[in-house]
């Protein structure tokens, strides 16, 4: 039996990496392998890819086929071997982080978003998708709490941030049934109970 595909998205700062940890805990606990990766990366060739799309200055269609090419290695190297194996594959971001950063926040058109996507992975999408939403204000603050000088995309202003979250709202609402939305500004621990409760219920009854 083929595993499952789940992901993490947000805009950054949302929260992600705890709740990402917390998950594969509760799936391997019931007793199935958790290939836990992220994007873009996932494999030595996407991870070099990572650190030119997070730190290289380029245009925003270079961007866009960076992320594609280091998402394309990262399925046939590692996502679909994984499911065919019938192992579990938790990724921190995947595609809906194209079409959310790239087509929202840098204005990438919809059309080549589509045309990537149907070209990388047809017929393949996550199984869930966990968006953490959050205003971006709040995002910003716990970043500058947390980090120092940011990649590319952390040192972007508020208003990239907002078209981003609104693209990805937009998706998670054209795509309700493959998403759970998630309001990010709670404790950690109330929103670590909530992804639990919704892999239980989707996944483990
Ligand atoms: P992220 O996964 O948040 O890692 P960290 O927590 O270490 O900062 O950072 C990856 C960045 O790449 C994030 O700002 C979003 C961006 N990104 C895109 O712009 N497009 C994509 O397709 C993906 C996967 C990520």
């Amino acid at each position: 039996m083929n595993g499952r595909f789940i992901t993490f998205e947000g805009i950054d700062g949302a929260g992600k990496s705890t709740q990402i940890a917390a998950a594969v805990a509760l799936i391997a606990a019931h007793g199935h392998t958790v290939v836990q990766t992220r994007e873009p990366g996932g494999t030595p060739l996407s991870e070099k890819l990572r650190e030119l799309a997070l730190h290289e200055p380029m245009h925003l269609e270079t961007e866009a086929l960076v992320m594609f090419a280091a998402r394309r290695e990262h399925l046939a190297a590692r996502i679909e071997p994984a499911l065919a194996a019938g192992e579990w594959v938790v990724c921190d971001r995947f595609s809906d982080a194209t079409y959310a950063y790239q087509v929202g926040g840098r204005g990438l058109g919809a059309d080549k978003f589509a045309v990537l996507e149907n070209w990388v992975h047809p017929g393949r999408q996550p199984d869930l998708t966990f968006l953490f939403d959050l205003d971006p204000a709040i995002a910003a603050a716990r970043i500058a709490a947390t980090r120092s000088e940011g990649d590319r995309f952390e040192r972007e202003q508020a208003d990239f941030f907002t078209r981003v979250r609104h693209a990805y709202l937009e998706r998670a609402a054209a795509c309700a049934t493959r998403f759970h939305v998630l309001d990010a500004t709670r404790t950690p621990q109330a929103i670590t109970a909530e992804v639990e409760n919704v892999l239980k219920a989707r996944f483990f009854q």
